[in-house]
């Protein structure tokens, strides 16, 4: 039995060290060398070039080497009917926390727009805003947005969520369903996105959804760039409905020369950097899947094929 790293960054050797390390007896390959197809029973994945895990007969396992699975599922030629597993870390969901704070910390004190400031020696003192004086909402209560909700409540923030089932979280307010989105919405202030992308939340970030947020609030997406409708957020912006948005995520990445986000005065843009896959951290349990595989057992952190995360 053998795994394949399969993705198309630079990071596969870096996988692949990790996972000789931590287990040398396991048979590791990179989709780049020649290895024997027939013995890859598991391929680790991140943004694999759709159709390449095709060629993999004997595959038992999808495994994401991240938190989300939605490139698995756009690639219509991977094989079906195959576990799908993926990363739940605390490491990673630590990392998500961390850098969403940043951005609501950057918004209330300003630093974006200081920066801007900069560019032009413009030395302009504005009004900033405190922790009591937003309600942060989180769309997604799931294993990343628990643990913001969580952090941002330790801060002191008003903090809110909504997620498709009821969820219990102490000091967060939680909606769910269809029917509490509008109040989650009519009652946000900055609204952060951490939902999984699947056919039902594509392009959920719209004129519609946007429209229901109070004049004024903030956006912050670090989920996925298909949540997005791109030209209804600019036309939120530039009707002053919205105040800003951070965006980690894009359609196209990296994000294309001529897209208008570029230099949107108000938007922050990263380059899909907010939590990132620590190998040290995940090569463990990509571990253990392979051990459970070859043994038999039952593996962890199984996608729902219904819920598509
Ligand atoms: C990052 O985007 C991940 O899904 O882990």
């Amino acid at each position: 039995m053998a795994l394949v790293i399969c993705r198309q960054d630079t990071k596969i050797e870096q996988w692949k060290k990790a996972l000789k390390t931590a287990a040398p007896d396991m048979e590791v390959y990179s989709c780049l060398e020649d290895h024997p197809k027939e013995k890859v029973k598991m391929a680790l994945v991140w943004k694999h070039r759709p159709g390449s895990l095709k060629q993999y007969s004997n595959l038992e396992c999808i495994a994401s080497s991240g938190a989300g699975v939605d490139f698995i599922f756009e690639d219509s030629e991977a094989p079906k009917n195959l576990p799908i597993t993926r990363v739940i870390d605390p490491i990673l969901a630590g990392d998500m926390a961390e850098h969403v704070m940043a951005l609501v910390f950057a918004y209330l004190k300003n630093l974006n727009q200081y920066k801007l400031d900069q560019t032009q020696k413009n030395w302009n003192p504005r009004a900033y805003a405190r922790i009591k004086d937003f309600t942060i909402g989180i769309l997604g209560l799931g294993t990343l947005g628990s643990v913001l909700a969580k952090d941002l409540v330790h801060v002191g923030f008003r903090v809110q969520g909504w997620s498709q089932s009821q969820k219990s979280i102490r000091s967060v307010k939680a909606f769910c369903g269809k029917t509490g989105l509008d109040a989650f919405l009519a009652t946000t202030d900055i609204l952060v996105c951490l939902l999984p992308l699947t056919p039902n939340t594509k392009g959920i970030l719209n004129k519609e959804l946007l429209g229901k947020l109070p004049k004024g609030s903030y956006l912050i997406n670090v989920a996925r760039g298909g949540h997005l409708i791109d030209k209804e957020l600019l036309a939120a912006l530039d009707t002053n409905h919205l105040k800003g948005a951070a965006l980690d995520v894009f359609h196209e990445e990296p994000l294309g020369e001529g897209h208008p986000f570029w230099s949107h005065p108000k938007v922050h843009i990263s380059p899909h950097c907010a939590s990132v896959s620590d190998t040290d951290s995940v090569v463990p349990q990509i571990v253990e899947n392979y051990r459970n595989l070859m043994s038999g057992k039952l593996l962890q952190n199984i996608v729902s094929m219904d819920r598509g995360y």
